[in-house]
């Protein structure tokens, strides 16, 4: 079974909903840069390890990522899961983990990378709006895209009601982008996008398409 390491900064909603989609994955730990991440006692109540390498007890982005890294690789992850980790990575921290690290961001990437996506979007009067699941490349917000999932713009939406509308769908996709990695049905192409692989049975043979839900 492939194992996952899950990197949090705070609530840790997405976190949840992994651990709760009972995945075919060793959850080896949670690791957050935040000591009051509420995320902690929800990874605990789940009896899933924490662990804290806090960004404010290093000098500089270089040692906190030394110590991050050896805390991560002690678990030796397939699989690293950025779920609302608040910390920009360098260059070097993400190609140490290149193709083994995923993140999500509400918005229908490459549109709105930053903060705030909700409020950009509405200013922006859009009538679509969404979430992205994506390959973390050194580039904040950005990568080979794995999922996306849309939801509509309401004419009353606020800010709150616009992102608890994303995030429902935030907690759909991002399990399955896991399970997807998991299963090794990611491939990424030399053009840098992301294919899903169809399900196959035990025989070897592709899943009929009403059992896959990818089928078509
Ligand atoms: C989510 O909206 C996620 O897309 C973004 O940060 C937020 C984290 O929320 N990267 P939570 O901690 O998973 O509840």
């Amino acid at each position: 079974m492939k194992k996952i390491v899950i990197l949090i900064s705070g609530r840790g909603s997405n976190m949840q909903a992994i651990l709760e989609a009972r995945l075919p994955v060793t959850i080896a730990a949670v690791i957050s840069n935040e000591p009051r991440a509420a995320g902690l006692a929800i990874a605990r109540r789940h009896g899933v390890a924490t662990h804290v390498v806090e960004h404010r007890a290093h000098a500089d982005r270089a040692t906190f990522e030394a110590a991050l890294a050896q805390t991560v690789d002690t678990f030796t992850p397939d699989l690293i899961v950025l779920a609302g980790f608040m910390r920009i990575l360098s260059a070097a921290f993400v190609q140490r983990y290149a193709g083994r690290i995923i993140n999500i961001h509400p918005s229908l990437l490459p549109a709105f990378p930053g903060l705030h996506t909700h409020r950009a979007a509405l200013a922006a009067g859009l009538k679509i709006h969404g979430c992205t699941v994506h390959f973390v490349t050194p580039q904040v917000d950005f990568g080979p895209v794995i999922i996306q999932a849309a939801v509509p713009v309401l004419a009353d939406d606020t800010e709150d009601t616009l992102a608890a509308r994303v995030l429902a769908q935030e907690h759909r996709v991002y399990p399955q982008a896991v399970r997807w990695f998991c299963e090794g049905r990611l491939q990424l192409t030399a053009d840098g996008t992301v294919v899903i692989q169809r399900a196959r049975a035990t025989d070897g043979n592709l899943l009929s398409p009403a059992l896959d839900p990818l089928g078509s």
